[in-house]
């Protein structure tokens, strides 16, 4: 694994590293990034596996791994190459891999197949996903970038430098936190504010929240750690993630910047703040998966609520509909008759607006019920027993086949099979 050095700024450092000198490599400013965490933290390269910077209290250092090693960002430390999933300006990323994928980093999401430690193929993550280099797969995100091709690498997460689970400051607010949170599904940004009682600046040398003083708050230089995604005009605007419910991007310094919201919480267009999942209406399209801990979710969807998805352990949503006159319920687990839509669409922020599909085929029911002179529980009955029996038979064949097609998986043979929809008197197409 032979590192390259591909920015002239890097260079330049190395012949002198004078106080004061800044590190850049591509959007990532090392110098400010140093400033907002405690000292002794290592940051990666995105230039090379080979090295990595200790910040000191005066910057950067520029430190090497010995020969053969490679720098783990994740664990603060120099491993034989081989067992390190670093990629930043490695010649062959398929070296010592075989049957895996291992990402392009000179391409906005790009990656390629590794076979007997050579490049197989290669590849783009969908529009609105990235690679994730830890779990080796596309996830949902955005890569920053424009997908021209370049040599220069870009960071596309702060969390692809500073190891995870470490609190570290901004540069550009004293309050705020960051915090890098590792899970199966990649390296999330969590991002925060210290409010509590008069302790409102975040001190990075403690990780605590504290009183602001001048000495705290001496990071704020409003240069901004990295310059992550897009330019903007107006400070302050917000705007949502489209793939990511539980994200957003505020515009600081001309620049939009990702913000996670807390845990189980997602970015509410109707209040442009973070809101609980269920209460929250996210932008369309995004993935609502993120933070359920059921398997079926609603997909956002202020028609009449019947897109849903079915969620993968990886957290991928694969988009189901529920038949005609029926809305999915995530609280049921399933498609639901459209009577009590109304109900549900005023407490699930997902389904806000959405209305019954098609009320007239209920109408000519009731009409026939009424005309043939048979009482209310008659009409009933009558509604009730053929709505059942058309949607719900072929409302299961359909959802089923199509969930197992999608997904791969056997869970609907189980629950597709017309107990559960017994056991809900008929009312629910249940999974
Ligand atoms: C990088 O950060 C340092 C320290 O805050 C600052 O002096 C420098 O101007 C920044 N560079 C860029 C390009 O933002
Ligand atoms: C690489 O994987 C392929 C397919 O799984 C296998 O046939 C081959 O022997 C492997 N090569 C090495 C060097 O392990
Ligand atoms: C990194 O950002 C620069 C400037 O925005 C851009 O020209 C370049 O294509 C980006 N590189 C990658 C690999 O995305
Ligand atoms: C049926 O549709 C009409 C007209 O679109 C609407 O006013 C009414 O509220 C709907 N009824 C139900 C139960 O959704």
């Amino acid at each position: 694994m032979t590192g390259k050095l591909l920015l002239a700024t890097v260079l330049c450092l190395m012949g002198g590293s004078a106080l004061g000198d800044q590190i850049l490599e591509g959007n990532y400013n090392v110098t400010a990034f140093c400033t907002s965490v405690k000292p002794g933290t290592q940051l990666g390269s995105i230039t090379s596996c080979n090295y990595y910077y200790v910040c000191s209290s005066t910057g950067p250092v520029l430190t090497q791994c010995q020969s053969g090693y490679a720098y783990d960002y994740a664990k603060s430390t120099c491993a034989p190459e081989g067992q390190v999933s670093c990629f930043w300006g490695v010649e062959n990323p398929c070296a010592g891999q075989n049957g895996t994928w291992v990402p392009n980093t000179a391409v906005c999401g790009g990656y390629f197949w590794c076979l007997n430690g050579a490049k197989a193929g290669s590849g783009n993550c969908k529009t609105n996903q990235k690679f994730d280099s830890s779990s080796r797969q596309c996830v949902w995100g955005s890569c920053n970038s424009n997908l021209v091709e370049s040599d220069e690498p870009n960071l596309s997460s702060l969390c692809e430098v500073v190891p995870p689970g470490v609190y570290f400051g901004d540069t550009e607010n004293c309050n705020m936190w960051n915090y890098c949170l590792s899970s199966s599904t990649g390296v999330t940004l969590m991002t925060g504010t210290c409010t509590a009682n008069s302790k409102t600046a975040f001190n990075v040398n403690t990780g605590n929240c504290d009183y602001v003083s001048t000495s705290v708050c001496s990071r704020v230089t409003d240069n901004p750690l990295s310059q992550v995604a897009g330019s903007c005009t107006t400070s302050g605007a917000v705007k949502p993630d489209a793939t990511v419910c539980g994200q957003y991007y505020q515009c600081k310094n001309q620049q939009w910047v990702g913000v996670a919201c807390p845990t189980n919480y997602y970015f509410d267009l109707t209040s442009n703040l973070c809101q609980p999942r269920q209460t929250a209406t996210p932008v369309a399209g995004c993935n609502r998966c993120q933070y359920a801990d059921t398997k079926w979710v609603n997909a956002v969807d202020d028609s009449n609520c019947a897109n849903y998805y079915f969620c993968n352990s990886n957290g991928i949503g694969s988009p189901v509909s529920c038949p005609t006159s029926y809305y999915f319920n995530e609280q049921i687990q399933g498609c639901v008759s459209d009577d009590t839509l109304s109900t549900y669409a005023s407490t699930n922020g997902a389904c806000k607006g959405a209305t019954a599909a098609d009320n007239t085929s209920t109408t000519v029911k009731d009409d026939d019920a009424g005309t043939g002179g048979d009482t209310g529980t008659g009409g009933d009955d009558d509604t009730g027993t053929g709505g059942d029996d058309d949607t719900g038979t072929g409302g299961d064949d359909d959802t089923g086949t199509g969930g197992d097609d999608d997904t791969g998986t056997g869970d609907d043979d189980d629950t597709g099979t017309g107990t559960e929809d017994d056991d809900a008197a008929g009312k629910a197409i249940k999974h």
